[in-house]
């Protein structure tokens, strides 16, 4: 029986296919629109997993959507109504919106069951756990009317122990501050978390004063600083909100200053303090040894770690894809943990588009009679080469790990900036992440086991700290992930970077430019490998230098890219 999960018209639109109880493909619609976090309705992920399993729309038996749309549309006009009057015909074209678009395209005879969306979240993280009790704690800006979902897991039952309501957002508090230090909302959370590692948490008392009370499982902020509940679009804060930040004006472009640092560290902090409260009232209730994370609070890496080393649970869990991409997941999940159909836990979270047959003009460069590939990637790495990897199917989720990404040397002193003017093109605090075999870690990291989803920061042990200084955090840690033989292309070169150049660790990051979706067919990969300095490319066994690819080639990939842009249509999907 096939089951297609769908996310969608929020931000980072997503489906996921699933039969028997077993998660077959997903993916994020981004990765095939080209339109980063793409919230459209998810027609071209749709469709990529019903043609990787073979099937047609008939062979759906339901469809299931990842939040229920007339909860949402409830608390919108609760929010909105004595602020503007919305006309009737916009309200119910939204509320009718995901399931008008569900039946168009499969037809009104489709099963269609709707699931709440922090239980589709809580049931993505279980569904990676395993069927196994656990504490709940689901944190983002919003759900229907929720905020933040308190529960526990068992036997197939969520139970709800407590929530916070909307506008009260630990999600949009965070967002708030992403805004007021000039990032994109909803976007750019990651980057404010980067810049936190270089302050210091002054102005925790001050944020604590925009904050009405945060003890136990309680949440409530003090509106009187925020505006986002208001209006959307509007900015998230008040005048009020202006003159008690007053001493630290918003930077100009991107210019930080220490005091952005210390404020960027501050609301850190304070959503840490915040997290620990409800994780603390969470082991009370429910004297669980388990902990799984989601909602797009569970992106932040640093506060993830915090929580794991409070060991207020023995076992924190958080999905590869916790935030409303994975809910796709999620709320199929949902339904067969409820129903008892036995599920088959992922280890993995490649279940995106896979490489297919290469188009004969990347063979025309292909740098021949290489005989021992894995040596020849280890020594060029060696030298300080860039090499983007290209293999097998792309990762759900927001992190590169593996298979969608661009390495280098994590021993040389300067190849965080070397990789910024190369690649990345990001702000220059920003460090890269490291991955090492698993076998390893215990050389450079306080832990010993096995790290698949990049999830937390760990700590570098104090004295190796200087030997990779471009994966290491001002804090010192690190964004980890480690690799064991499953990832067999990345394991052997990392045995030959060891064992050959004593390279232990390498520098992982996303095969994108900035601010693009990860690269997800052989076309992207190439366009984008030559749109920018990498050196070297890696598609599914093909090495290809950039040194041996003419001027001609290179302009010729830009038109494509820039034809392929122009392509990008938010009204040219039919259906
Ligand atoms: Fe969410």
């Amino acid at each position: 029986m096939y089951i297609l999960g769908i996310s969608a018209l929020y931000h980072n639109s997503s489906a996921a296919l699933f039969k028997d109880g077993e998660l077959l493909y997903a993916s994020e619609e981004e990765r095939f629109s080209r339109v980063k976090f793409d919230s459209i309705f998810p027609v071209k992920s749709i469709r990529f997993c019903l043609e990787e399993a073979g099937i047609t729309k008939k062979d759906i038996s339901k469809i299931v959507y990842y939040e229920d749309p007339y909860l949402k549309v409830e608390r919108q006009i609760e929010m909105y109504q004595d602020i503007i009057k919305i006309p009737f015909m916009s309200l119910k074209a939204k509320l009718l919106a995901p399931e008008a678009k569900i039946y168009d395209y499969f037809g009104s005879q489709i099963k269609l069951e709707i699931v709440n969306h922090h239980l589709s979240h809580a049931a993505n993280a279980q569904f990676y756990f395993g069927d196994i009790e656990s504490a709940h704690l689901v944190a983002d800006a919003v759900g229907e009317k929720s905020s933040m979902w308190m529960g526990k897991y068992k036997n197939g039952k969520f139970e709800q122990i407590s929530e916070v309501h909307f506008p009260h957002s630990l999600g949009m508090l965070y967002s708030t501050f992403t805004d007021f230090l000039g990032f994109r909302v909803n976007a750019d959370e990651y980057k404010l978390m980067g810049l936190a590692a270089y302050g210091k948490p002054k102005y925790q008392d001050l944020i604590l004063k925009t904050i009405k009370t945060y003890e136990k499982d309680k949440f409530e902020l003090n509106l009187e600083y925020f505006c986002f509940q208001n209006l959307p679009g509007n900015s998230n804060y008040t005048p009020m909100f202006s003159e008690l930040f007053k001493d630290i004006p918003p930077p100009i472009d991107k210019n930080f200053k220490q005091e952005h640092m210390d404020l960027a560290a501050s609301i850190q902090a304070v959503t840490e303090l915040i997290l620990l409260e409800k994780i603390k009232f969470l082991k009370d209730k429910t004297q669980s040894k388990n902990l799984c994370l989601s909602g797009g609070v569970a992106l932040n890496c640093l506060a993830n770690m915090k929580i794991e080393n409070s060991k207020i649970f023995n076992n924190i869990f958080i999905p590869p894809n916790p935030g409303d991409a994975g809910s796709s997941i999620g709320c199929v999940a949902y339904t067969l943990l409820r129903d008892r159909i036995k599920t088959i836990k992922p280890l993995h979270s490649f279940y995106g588009q896979k490489s297919h047959s290469l188009d004969p003009a990347y063979l025309e460069y292909e740098t021949q009679n290489i005989e021992d590939k894995i040596g020849f990637l280890a020594k060029k790495i060696h030298e300080g080469n860039v090499i983007a990897i290209y293999q097998g199917r792309s990762e759900f989720g927001p992190r590169a790990l593996g298979n969608r990404s661009i390495i280098a040397n994590a021993t040389i002193k300067d190849m965080k900036d070397i990789l910024n003017k190369k690649v990345k093109q990001r702000e220059s605090y920003r460090p890269f992440a490291p991955i090492m075999r698993t076998e390893n870690v215990n050389s450079y990291f306080e832990i010993d086991h096995h790290v698949p989803y990049m999830t937390k920061t760990y700590k570098v042990i104090e004295t190796m700290a200087k030997n990779v200084p471009s994966v290491v955090h001002e804090d010192g840690t690190a964004r980890l992930q480690t690799i064991n033989s499953e990832n067999r292309l990345l394991y052997n070169l990392l045995t030959k970077c060891k064992e050959q150049f004593d390279i232990p660790i390498l520098i992982n990051t996303s095969f994108n430019l900035s601010d693009e979706p990860i690269v997800n067919t052989p076309l992207d990969a190439y366009i984008c490998f030559l749109r920018c300095d990498i050196d070297i490319l890696y598609l599914d066994g093909v090495i290809i230098e950039k040194k041996n690819i003419n001027k001609y080639q290179i302009n010729n990939a830009k038109r494509i890219f820039k034809d392929k842009t122009r392509e990008l249509d938010r009204n040219s999907y039919t259906f």
